[in-house]
C-alpha cells in the first residue's frame, strides 16, 4: 500500500527540476551572517568530541564531496558505526534527515552526533555546553547571535550549525544547465542515459529536483523498501537485510527495510554506496539499483549510460574557508580521564 502510494505520488513530481538557489528556512531559526559563522565554528571544532580529536567535518567533508568516502564512519576511539555517512551537501533540501529518517529537521539532526558514543561521545549534552561556555570567544558569539542570558544552550547550538549547512547548497550542476534548455551542457550519452534513468523506473522514487522524491513538508519522509525485490543475489553480496531500516525507529512491521529515498545530487563525489557503503563503483549501484528496485537487469550499456547522467548533478561546491575557533583559556577544556 505505501508502496504503491509513493510510486504514485513519484508519477505526479516525476519531474526533475534545476535545484533551487536556496533552501526553506523554518520561521524559528532564520539565517543571519553571525549565525552562520558561529554555526561553521561549531562544524568544524573537534572539541566538541569527548576526546578533542572529531569534528562534523571528520565525517562530513566540505572540502570534499561532504562525507568521509569510507564504508562506515571512524569516530571517536576508532569506534566504527553501521552506516555509511550521507553528504551533508543540500541536506537542507530532505524534509527528513538520516537514512532512516528518524531526526524531523537539521536542528534535532545536530544534537544527535555530539552525545553518541561512537561518533563525538561526549556523555551528555550538559557536559558539551558546559565545555563551550569555558570558550569565552564562544559565550561571545552565542551572546550576540542569540540575546539573552541562557544564550549558550544545546538547543541554540543545533539551530546554529543547521543554519551553516543551509548554505552547503550545490547549484549550476551541468544537468542544471541542461533541464534549464542549455542543451549542450551535458553529453548525448548523459541525454541517453537521463532517457534510460526515466525509462527504466529510477525515476517513480529518485523524483524531484533533489532526486530524493518529491518535497514534502519537514518532518515527513519519503520512504521505499530496499530491497524492493528480496532475494536477489545482491542481497547476500553486500548484506543489505541486515539493517532493518525505519522498523528500528517505529517498530511497524510496515516499516521493515524501508529507507529514505536518498538524494542523487553529487553522487559522484560520494562513493562507496548504500546505508552501509557496501558497495564501492557507481556502476555497480546502479546495477544493484535496477535489481533490487525494478527487478531489471540493466545491460552494461544502459548502466554506463545512467553512470555519465548520474555525473551531471554534480554541483559547484561552495568555496570554503577555514573558521578561526575562539581559543581554549589557559588549560585545555578536553578532559582526557
Ligand atoms: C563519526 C562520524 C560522524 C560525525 C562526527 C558526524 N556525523 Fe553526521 N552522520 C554520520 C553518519 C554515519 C550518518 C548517517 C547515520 C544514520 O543514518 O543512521 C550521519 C548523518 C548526518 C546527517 C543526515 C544527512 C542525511 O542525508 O540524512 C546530517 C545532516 C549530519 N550527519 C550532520 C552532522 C553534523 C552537523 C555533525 C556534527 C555535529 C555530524 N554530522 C557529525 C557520521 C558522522
Ligand atoms: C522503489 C524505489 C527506488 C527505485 C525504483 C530506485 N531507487 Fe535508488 N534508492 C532507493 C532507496 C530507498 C535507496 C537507499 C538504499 C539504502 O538504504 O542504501 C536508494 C539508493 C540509491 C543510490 C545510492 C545512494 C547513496 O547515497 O549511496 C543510487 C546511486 C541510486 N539509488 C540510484 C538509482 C538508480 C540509477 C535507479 C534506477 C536503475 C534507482 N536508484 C531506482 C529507492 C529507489
Amino acid at each position: 500500500m505505501v508502496v504503491v502510494l509513493g510510486f504514485l505520488v513519484g508519477f505526479l513530481y516525476a519531474q526533475h527540476g534545476a535545484l533551487p538557489e536556496a533552501p526553506p528556512i523554518p520561521a524559528n531559526n532564520p539565517q543571519t551572517a553571525e549565525k552562520i559563522e558561529l554555526g561553521k565554528m561549531l562544524y568544524f571544532d573537534p572539541r566538541l568530541s569527548s576526546d578533542g580529536t572529531i569534528s562534523c567535518n571528520s565525517c562530513h567533508n566540505v572540502m570534499n564531496g561532504g562525507s568521509d568516502n569510507r564504508a562506515t564512519s571512524a569516530g571517536v576511539n576508532a569506534h566504527r558505526g553501521g552506516r555509511n555517512a550521507p553528504t551533508v551537501f543540500n541536506s537542507a533540501f530532505l524534509s527528513v534527515q538520516f537514512w532512516d529518517g528518524r531526526a524531523k529537521s537539521l536542528e534535532e539532526q545536530a544534537k544527535g552526533p555530539i552525545t553518541n558514543p561512537i561518533e563525538m561521545g561526549i556523555k551528555t549534552h550538559a557536559v558539551a555546553v558546559d565545555r563551550i561556555k569555558k570558550i569565552p570567544g564562544y559565550v561571545k558569539a552565542f551572546k550576540k547571535v542569540f540575546k539573552g542570558k541562557n544564550a549558550v544552550n544545546i538547543d541554540n547550538l543545533a539551530k546554529a550549525i543547521a543554519s551553516y549547512e543551509r548554505t552547503l547548497i550545490t547549484p549550476n550542476s551541468p544537468f542544471d544547465k541542461f533541464i534549464k534548455g542549455d542543451k549542450s551542457a551535458i553529453s548525448p550519452e548523459a541525454q541517453k542515459g537521463y532517457q534510460t534513468f526515466n525509462s527504466v523506473g529510477c525515476v517513480t522514487c529518485h523524483s524531484g529536483s533533489n532526486f530524493a522524491g518529491p518535497s514534502l513538508p519537514e518532518g515527513t519522509g519519503f520512504y521505499m523498501k530496499f530491497p524492493t525485490i528480496a532475494g536477489t543475489k545482491y542481497d547476500k553480496k553486500y548484506k543489505f537485510t541486515q539493517d532493518k531500516g525505519r522498523f528500528d525507529v517505529t517498530k511497524k512491521q510496515a516499516d521493515m527495510y524501508m529507507f529514505r529515498v536518498p538524494t542523487l545530487r553529487n553522487i559522484a563525489l560520494t562513493a562507496p554506496y548504500f546505508h552501509n557503503g557496501s558497495v564501492e563503483t557507481l556502476s555497480e549501484a546502479v546495477r544493484v539499483m535496477g535489481k533490487t528496485q525494478l527487478n531489471k537487469d540493466l545491460s552494461e550499456n544502459q548502466v554506463s549510460g545512467i553512470v555519465k547522467f548520474l555525473g551531471t548533478l554534480t554541483g559547484d561546491i561552495p568555496a570554503q574557508t577555514l573558521p578561526t575557533l575562539p581559543p581554549t583559556p589557559n588549560k585545555s577544556v578536553v578532559d582526557l580521564k
